[in-house]
């Protein structure tokens, strides 16, 4: 399978399965993760896949469907939104979303528990952080995971929303985290719309030539390193049209 063709299997199941899950999952990450999956598993990286802020499960479910076997995917939520218990929903779209069940698990508490109770993984391959969206949840839930299952080699880590305006905070917290704490050899090698990912310095070249495969980028410069900056989302094709002639 092409590429082209294996994004396209992704996008697919994205439209008809995920989409219509409530929450904030777009095409462009849809793509950026499954080729970063790809490039892992093809260099023999292996390991767990992290949410922190896991909502309805929208990208929680497409994340399910990356895992390799013996692989975990491990969600962290507190599930309750607005005084609204979030878990009906999620075990719903469980129904029709989620691929390899049995290694899949969720856990519902604020992430400040994981000081106490570590996350059952101590080697991600794919970190996604989406929880609190203020500067010291999104330092401390970086910090954490980061100390608790970050590999040496090979990993990713996705912050959302991390080029929204609305959040300033989320941006001041990963700069400090690589300026002035313990993640100074993490780079940035892609922008979406929302999410900046992240791997160790030495890792930077590989993962950005993956997703240099996305296309239509610019190059901008970053600390000390170039990072791909992608400004469209990835449009869903248009229906075939019909012409009706009677
Ligand atoms: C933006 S939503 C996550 C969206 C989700 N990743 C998706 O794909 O749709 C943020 C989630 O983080 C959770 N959250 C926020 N702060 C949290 C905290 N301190 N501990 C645990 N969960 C938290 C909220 O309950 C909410 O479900």
């Amino acid at each position: 399978m092409s590429t082209e063709q294996f994004v396209s299997a992704h996008l697919d199941r994205y439209d008809n399965v995920i989409e219509p899950i409530d929450g904030w999952f777009e095409r462009d990450n849809v793509a950026a993760m499954a080729l970063i999956s790809k490039a892992q598993k093809e260099s023999g990286v292996v390991g767990d896949i992290v949410e922190i802020g896991v909502y309805k499960g929208k990208t929680f479910f497409f994340l399910s469907g990356l895992l390799a076997s013996g692989e975990r995917l491990i969600g962290v939520d507190q599930f309750t939104m607005r005084g609204k218990d979030l878990l009906p929903e999620v075990k719903a779209y469980a129904e029709t979303a989620c691929e390899n069940r049995s290694q899949c698990t969720l856990l519902k508490c604020f992430t400040k528990a994981l000081r106490d109770h570590p996350l059952p993984s101590a080697n991600a391959r794919i970190i996604h952080i989406d929880a609190g969206h203020e500067h010291d949840d999104v330092y401390f839930d970086l910090a954490t995971v980061y100390r608790q299952c970050f590999p040496d080699h090979g990993g990713v880590i996705i912050m959302d929303d991390a080029m929204i305006q609305g959040f300033p905070g989320i941006q001041s917290a990963i700069y400090q985290f690589i300026l002035t704490g313990p993640g100074n050899d993490l780079r940035p090698f892609l922008m979406t719309r929302g999410k900046m990912y992240l791997c160790r310095a030495k890792d930077h070249h590989h993962f950005k030539s993956v997703v240099a495969e996305m296309g239509e980028v610019s190059v901008r410069n970053v600390l000390d390193v170039s990072v791909l900056v992608r400004h469209h989302n990835i449009r869903k094709p248009e229906p075939e049209p019909i012409e009706i002639l009677l």
